[in-house]
């Protein structure tokens, strides 16, 4: 498995879910790996179960300077990464709520890290890739289609919003060979979810709108990310791949 050899990474949210997953997948795949999370001591953790194929990359995604420090610091490690894996997000469960009963804070704080985050994530990713080229993968949801649940106003809101940054950044940077696309996970058993994970019941309902009659695991999301990061993926960009168990299609 050397899909990604000679490559190197930077995957934003890897200490855990979906974003470490990755990460130790591009790793077996040849990459190097930048963890990129706020969290450092899960970051060394992250880093120390990867191996020497990982770096710790200790970073806010809702802060610029703490976004460019970190890509300066991999710039002067020799580590500029050729991918890059806009991922960490939040989820604010019990507080996000239906918009008459939302209050600004949760509202903001969702936005500085899902979309603005995300946002300054692409900029310096762009500014790394501009005399290169490069892959970006952004990691969007089912909430920024279908809408997938009454209360979750604010996190559906910052997921559409990534999934048209992510196509616009896709048609303006084409040209300098930097390709931009989103992956769009269903309901993933991470840390994130365990509001749905614990109880039962929300559990099974949310699995009963999953035609493949499961819930997603972080391994899921692998491999399209693998395609997308690596040559297969050339000819891809500004474009939605759904790995949601056929969830798309009720
Ligand atoms: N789990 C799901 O069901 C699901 C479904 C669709 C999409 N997603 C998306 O997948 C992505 C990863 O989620 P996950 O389920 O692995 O969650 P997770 O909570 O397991 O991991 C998220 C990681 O992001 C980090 N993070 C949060 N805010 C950050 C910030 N400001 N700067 C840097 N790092 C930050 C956290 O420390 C954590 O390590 C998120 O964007 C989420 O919205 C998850």
């Amino acid at each position: 498995m050397t899909r990604l050899q000679g490559k190197t990474a930077l995957i934003t949210g890897a200490a855990t879910g979906i974003g470490f997953a990755v990460a130790a997948r591009f790793a077996r795949e040849g990459a190097r790996v930048l963890i990129g999370d706020r969290d450092a001591d899960a970051t060394a953790a992250a880093v120390e179960r990867i191996g020497e194929a990982a770096r710790a990359a200790v970073l806010d995604i809702s802060d610029e300077s703490s976004v460019a420090a970190a890509f300066a610091d991999a710039e002067a490690a020799g580590w500029t990464p050729d991918v890059v894996v806009a991922n960490a997000g939040v989820q604010l469960f019990g507080q996000d709520a239906p918009i008459a009963d939302l209050d600004l804070a949760v509202w903001q704080r969702t936005v500085d890290v899902n979309l603005t985050g995300t946002f300054l994530t692409i900029k310096h990713a762009v500014r790394a890739m501009h005399d290169t080229g490069g892959s970006i993968i952004v990691t969007g949801s089912p909430t920024g289609i279908n809408g997938e649940g009454r209360a979750f106003t604010a996190y559906s809101a910052t997921k559409a919003g990534i999934h048209g940054l992510s196509r616009t950044v896709a048609a303006a940077y084409a040209d300098r060979g930097i390709r931009v696309n989103t992956v769009v996970p269903a309901y993933t058993e991470t840390s994130l979810v365990t509001t749905i994970t614990d109880d039962p019941e929300a559990r099974a309902a949310i699995i009963g709108r999953i035609p493949l009659g499961r819930a997603g695991a972080p391994e899921d999301v692998e491999g399209i990310m693998v395609f997308l990061a690596s040559d297969d993926g050339a000819f891809a960009t500004g474009s939605l791949f759904a790995v949601d168990g056929g969830m798309s299609t009720l």
